[in-house]
């Protein structure tokens, strides 16, 4: 059996940092109202020059550094955005032509939040069927370029990043299993408008993303055949803490397994699973041959689970 292996991971944040005492100064909230609700403190924000495209190359070139893998060596590049600056070409073509990658396929996938989940499902299907042995997966996101900043209830939820992963073909696990799920019928609880402004249904979102995300993360459990003891840790998706401790104490899971960035960069969309993930790998927490429950949620609605082992 082929798997798709975690070979390295990266990251990229922008230098602008926007803390909510900052939001305070525009809007009316408090920085004690965000932390509460939220557990966000601060996130990053691209400067004029920069996009989606930027950071993501930003983001795959450490991943790359860390593989000691060239561009040439990959074999398709996948991105998981909905902040992309261009429709077509997709934001992975000009990351190609900006890493200087020759001789691979290059597609964007679109999920909203569960961006990464649906392009790891995507990835380790092509690494394991055979087809492909090396994917660049990229999480990258400038959701400040379509907030309300005058809307309170939405605009201090997001941030902007990348995170990036390089999946490598492998003879033992891997990505274990992905569950992904989607439910359109509530399309209009969070969405882009005309204008390209997030709208967002913040407590009906809540409530659904914590039942989903519990049943998708047990999905991944039993088909694995594993007890919650058996996860090392759980690297969510970074909405909101109160989302992200009522989803692992409904697993039965400590809050002291799960990786946390949601304070540091709020709500970056794809980018969001990478970019703990990263943070967790670099700062030693999170070690080779660990089990890795990654869960996500977000516009669609849509939402997955996976079981990886490092
Ligand atoms: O990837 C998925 C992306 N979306 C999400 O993750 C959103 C999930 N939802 C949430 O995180 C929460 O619903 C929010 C943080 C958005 C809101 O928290 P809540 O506990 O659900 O509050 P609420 O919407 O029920 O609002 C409570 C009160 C309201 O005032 P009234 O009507 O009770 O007087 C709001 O107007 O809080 C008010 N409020 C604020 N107050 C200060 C809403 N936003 C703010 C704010 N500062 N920024």
């Amino acid at each position: 059996m082929i798997y798709a292996k975690i070979k390295a991971t990266g990251s990229y944040l922008p230098e602008k940092v926007v803390a909510n005492t900052d939001l305070a100064r525009t809007i009316d909230t408090s920085d004690e109202w965000i932390v509460q609700r939220t557990g966000i403190q601060r996130r990053h924000v691209v400067a004029e020059n920069e996009n989606v495209v930027t950071m993501a190359v930003a983001a795959a070139s450490k991943a790359l550094e860390q593989a000691s893998l060239t561009p040439h060596d990959l074999d398709m590049i996948i991105v998981a955005t909905c902040t992309a600056s261009q429709v077509f070409p997709a934001t992975a073509c000009s990351v190609q032509a900006q890493l200087g990658a020759q001789n691979c396929a290059a597609f964007d996938v679109q999920a909203a939040c569960s961006g990464f989940i649906y392009g790891l499902s995507i990835a380790q299907q092509f690494i394991a069927g055979g087809q492909y042995k090396r994917i660049l997966l990229i999480g990258s996101e400038a959701m400040s370029r379509v907030l309300d900043w005058q809307d309170r209830s939405s605009c201090i939820l997001f941030g902007d990043g990348a995170g990036a992963v390089i999946l490598e073909a492998a003879n033992e696990p891997g990505v274990m299993s992905t569950h992904l799920s989607a439910d359109g019928s509530y399309k209009d609880v969070l969405f882009l408008d005309n204008a390209d402004v997030v709208k967002m249904q913040g407590n009906a979102v809540f409530k659904l993303a914590v039942k989903w995300l519990s049943q998708v993360a047990k999905q991944a459990l039993e088909h694995n055949h594993m007890q919650p003891s058996d996860i090392d840790w759980v690297v969510p998706h970074q909405a909101n803490i109160r989302i992200i401790n009522s989803t692992v104490k409904s697993l039965g899971i400590s809050e002291d397994k799960v990786i946390v960035t949601v304070d540091e960069h709020a709500n970056t969309s794809a980018a969001s699973i990478p970019l703990a993930l990263d943070v967790g790998i670099r700062d030693g927490r999170i070690k080779p041959g660990q089990n890795l429950l990654f869960e996500a949620f977000g516009g669609g609605l849509t939402w997955g689970s996976a079981m990886v082992r490092l």
